[in-house]
């Protein structure tokens, strides 16, 4: 290859700009696109910065290399770059002033037709995914990854400059209570046992402020095995973060200082003070812990309204504690039949037995229990659920949890449906007051709903050391979330840093003695030696991305994402392994999944 022994390259070709004009440069790149027009070749050579046209004139020896090229061709030139004549300009691309007369080139490597156009938006995600190096060319996928690279580097600058140290942790570890399933490796040299790969490098992060490193940061790789949706990976990545000697307060306020930094270098953007709601305040208007606060749409309590009207569904709700709340959305659309039909699909999914619907008109509310209600009683119900002149108004009776989650299903669904978001906006939240622990009525105990070594508020601490089980419900926690356009983006707590504190609440979780000392033995002992006040917080790096990106999914701004079934469509993996690898580590698989059984 003569070409790159004697010319280096001089400049990207998605770089060049009216600046260049004059300059002899080496390029190197992929052929976008060739077009013969008879006499003269133009051809869109392609890097990593983007596309610039080459233009081989007839006359001289090089257009026999373009006549050769195809797409996807790799290929070296020199040329002199010049301005487009008048009224050739392509404002469509940065480079789109100027073009390259070709002097010298040469195919650096062929291609052969790839299985689509790089940049199509209408292949199927399968095929991209198969062949992901393929679509990584791509100018969205090159922003995605340069995005990425930005966010980590200012978190890295940002983190050390306030004194934090970034630690690598162990991959090959133990159980980490997050709340997912874990992906287990065999272990060879100790057969029948096996590691757990970290949901997240919690324990590990504590045992090092323990350990006194005081200030420490990880982009941590974590593995959790659950069901998985646009926004969860099975292996993805966190910028993990804890602090020993602080209180709330101090992590919340430099993590919203990186927030900013991070924003104000990406995007250019002024974050202003992030807002800050309890736990029920943000359930209780919004109906989630994880509010799009784009959409102006909020919830109401309507119980008192609707009380003592003898509506048996709403007066069984209220007499067996439940809440009853309303969503009010203005004028604007009209709700057939149909309509309406859609939203009590939508809510029966998130398991309400119905859907009330009120309507305004001319200062006129019907609704659809018109008989249970006489006109009066609708209006007032109407104005406490914050009606307004014209809109309809939908009410859900359930369970908290319940009413929670399908009227914000609900909310979600109009805003969007009605046009009700500024999609180019970002609102930020921080949900803190988290309930400490959370009741599984499937297997009947109570879990934590963070993680279990999350502590509760001072103030509560006896009802946890003296095992108050009936005061349990009401214990808040010293948790936090860091909550973007509906994202939870990160989450965090202070934690417990006393042994007595740390038996207490895996004992008020049903884990029995021999369970603490199995799995939590070393954790619990290292507490005993002399443990600084700590806690931290993790960022879903993937989402923050994400967002940052402005798509809605983080596979793109994965290299090399997973499918929802956790398979990875270029490498075929996970794939079977060889009897033999299995019988070293002591395995054997079940009759019913060996191979051809
Ligand atoms: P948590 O489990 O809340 O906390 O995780 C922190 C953040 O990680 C992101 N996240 C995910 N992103 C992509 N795919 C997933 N499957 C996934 N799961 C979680 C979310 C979430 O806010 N050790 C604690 C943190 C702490 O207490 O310091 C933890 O892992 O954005
Ligand atoms: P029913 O008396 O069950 O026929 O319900 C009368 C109306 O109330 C119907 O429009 C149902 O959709 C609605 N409905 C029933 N149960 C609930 C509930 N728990 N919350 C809100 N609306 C309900």
């Amino acid at each position: 290859m003569a070409f790159l022994k004697t010319l280096k390259r001089t400049n990207y070709c998605g770089a060049l700009s009216a600046a260049d004009v004059g300059k002899t440069v080496v390029l190197m790149g992929w052929v976008d696109s060739r077009r013969d027009h008879g006499g003269l070749i133009f051809v869109d050579l392609r890097d990593r910065e983007g596309l610039v046209q080459i233009v081989f004139n007839p006359s001289l020896p090089q257009t026999q290399v373009a006549k050769e090229l195809r797409g996807e061709f790799v290929v070296a030139i020199q040329g002199n770059v010049r301005a487009r004549p008048q009224g050739m300009t392509n404002n469509k691309i940065g480079t789109g002033a100027v073009e390259v007369e070709v002097t010298l080139a040469e195919i650096l490597s062929e291609a052969v037709t790839p299985p689509f156009a790089i940049d199509d938006p209408k292949v199927g995600e399968t095929l991209r995914l198969k062949y992901r190096y393929l679509e990584l060319r791509s100018p969205r996928l090159q922003r995605h990854l340069r995005v990425r690279h930005d966010v980590a580097h200012v978190v890295r600058t940002f983190l050390s400059e306030n004194g934090f140290l970034e630690v690598e942790t162990p991959i090959l570890y133990k159980s980490t209570p997050e709340g997912a399933r874990d992906y287990l490796v065999p272990s060879r040299v100790n057969q029948g046992t096996f590691y757990a790969l970290p949901q997240s490098p919690q324990t590990l992060k504590q045992l090092l402020m323990v350990g006194g490193t005081d200030k420490y940061f990880q982009l941590a790789r974590c593995f959790r095995d659950e069901d998985l949706r646009a926004d969860r990976q099975p292996e993805f990545s966190q910028i993990d973060i804890e602090m020993s000697f602080i209180e709330q307060e101090d992590i919340l306020e430099i993590n919203e200082t990186m927030l900013r930094k991070i924003w104000r270098d990406t995007l250019q953007v002024e974050v202003p003070a992030i807002p800050r709601m309890t736990y029920f305040e943000v359930m209780n208007k919004y109906g989630s812990d994880k509010p799009d606060l784009r959409n102006p749409l909020e919830l109401r309590d309507v119980a008192s309204a609707v009380r003592g009207q003898g509506f048996k569904v709403f007066e069984d709700v209220i007499a067996r504690g439940g809440s009853i709340k309303a969503l009010a959305v203005p004028k604007g659309k009209d709700f057939s039949r149909s309509a309406i039909d859609k939203l009590t699909a939508t809510a029966k999914q998130m398991g309400a037995k119905g859907l009330v619907w009120l309507k305004d008109e001319n200062g006129t509310v019907t609704s659809s229990v018109n008989k249970f209600f006489a006109p009066d009683a609708l209006k007032k119900i109407y104005a406490e659920g914050g009606g307004s002149a014209g809109g309809t108004m939908f009410i859900v009776a359930d369970d908290f949890d319940i009413t929670c989650a399908s009227l914000s299903m609900l909310r979600n669904e109009l805003g969007r449906e009605m046009k009700l978001i500024d999609e180019a906006a970002f609102k930020f939240l921080w949900v803190i007051d988290f309930p400490l622990l959370e009741y599984d009525t499937e297997n009947k105990r109570w879990g934590a709903r963070h993680h279990p070594f999350t502590m509760c508020k001072d103030e509560q601490l006896p009802i946890l050391l003296n095992r108050d089980e009936k005061q349990y419900p009401s214990l808040l926690a010293k948790a936090y979330d860091l909550v973007c356009n509906g994202y939870e983006i990160a989450g965090g707590s202070l934690r417990i840093y006393r042994q007595t504190v740390q038996a207490a609440m895996f004992e008020a979780l049903g884990l029995s003695e021999t369970e603490i000392r199995l799995k939590f033995g070393f954790f619990i002992e290292a507490l005993s030696y002399g443990t600084p006040p700590h806690g931290g917080i993790a960022w879903g790096m993937d989402r923050l991305v994400m967002l940052i990106c402005g798509t809605d999914a983080i596979r793109d701004v994965i290299a090399f994402p997973k499918t929802a079934k956790a398979t990875d469509l270029m490498a075929e993996a996970p794939s079977r392994v060889a009897r033999e690898q299995l019988l070293e580590l002591g395995i054997r698989l079940a009759p019913h999944l060996e191979p051809g059984s």
